[in-house]
């Protein structure tokens, strides 16, 4: 091996730069090139790629972001694009390719690697709804975002006997709302992977007023098949006979832009590491994660056709907690 490159791509999560530091410092101490490809797929298709050092990536562990730059690339998808940036890998004689992202990230990279190139993915998205890590890179730090916006909304929602709505971010997997609405000590956790009852929900908030509770706080899943806004909407349309409002509060993009923690930046360095070890050992077409603290590595081919299982026992204990 001479020439591998790196690229970040989907959304971004703090422990990206992390990730990017430990892939070139570790390549580079094996006798390797490395190239940073920017924007992602698009900057793959695009040979948008540049040879990177040692003291290129000083100073970036404890950025958020990624200093490569992300994107969401649909020609991608197409066997055409890929086509493409596999044409600009073999010009710029680039031998392996390393793709830090998540869900789909990982599936353009097994359709990468389906075409004979070698391929390692680095699990990364706040999300954790990636298969093949038991955490994936960023949602240690996402989730202290969600929970300090949640820990303010207590205090003032506790001054005026308020009821407050947090979404969270996540897609299609609760686990941030879950872990943040626990950690924060929410009334109620409101998450795709459990059909919601809004009845239900006003009468546990109703119940928590009735114990003497001075708040009230529910944190939604935005892929729950009610989020903030159906929720709120609901609230406001039987507000005479559910007895009072919800406000909503959407943390967004809020969560994801923030400095890796200490959890983010040894967790994306393991796996940086274990991914230039994994392309050293000839091991390709796989996905680098963790599990009981060892960084392992499953077929990208498994890790995109399986879904990652939410603990629901945790719902249960949200439950006994409130
Ligand atoms: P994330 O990696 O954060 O889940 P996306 O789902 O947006 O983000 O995927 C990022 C990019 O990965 C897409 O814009 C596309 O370029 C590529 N991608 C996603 N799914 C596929 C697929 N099935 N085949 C090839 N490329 C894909
Ligand atoms: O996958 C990470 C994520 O932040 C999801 O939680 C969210 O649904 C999505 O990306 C938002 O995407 P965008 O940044 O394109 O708005």
């Amino acid at each position: 091996m001479k020439r591998i490159a790196v690229l970040t791509s989907g959304g971004d999560a703090p422990g990206m730069n992390a990730a990017i530091r430990s892939i070139v410092r570790t390549g580079i101490d094996k006798g390797w090139e490395v190239f940073g490809v920017c924007h992602g797929y698009a900057g793959l298709i695009g040979g948008d790629m540049e040879p990177m050092g040692t003291r290129s990536v000083s100073h970036i562990i404890q950025e958020g972001g990624t200093i490569l730059g992300s994107a969401r690339c649909p020609e991608f998808k197409t066997e055409e694009g890929r086509l493409k940036a596999l044409r600009e890998l073999h010009q710029h004689d680039v031998e392996a390719l390393v793709v830090i992202g998540g869900n789909g990230s990982q599936c353009g990279a097994h359709a990468l690697s389906e075409m004979g190139f070698p391929v390692v993915g680095v699990a990364s998205t706040i999300d954790n709804d990636l298969y093949g890590s038991e955490v994936t890179i960023g949602v240690d730090t996402a989730l202290n975002i969600a929970l300090e916006a949640i820990d303010r909304l207590k205090v003032t929602a506790t001054s005026h006997e308020r009821a407050f709505l947090v979404e969270v971010m996540g897609r299609a997997c609760g686990y941030l709302a879950l872990m943040a609405g626990i950690a924060g000590g929410a009334e109620a956790i409101v998450i795709p992977e459990v059909e919601t009852d809004p009845e239900a929900i006003a009468a546990e908030l109703h119940r928590g007023y009735e114990r003497g509770k001075t708040h009230a706080l529910v944190v939604v899943a935005e892929g729950a098949q009610y989020n903030a806004e159906g929720l709120v909407r609901y609230f406001e349309e039987h507000r005479n006979r559910l007895g009072f409002d919800l406000r909503a509060i959407t943390l967004g993009h809020v969560q994801r832009g923030g400095a890796p923690g200490a959890f983010d930046r040894i967790l994306a360095t393991r796996l940086g590491a274990g991914a230039t070890d994994a392309l050293a050992r000839g091991e390709q077409g796989v996905l680098v994660g963790i599990h009981k603290d060892e960084v392992t590595t499953t077929p990208l081919a498994d890790a995109v056709a399986n879904k990652k299982q939410l603990d629901l026992h945790l719902l249960e204990l949200a439950r006994v907690l409130r």
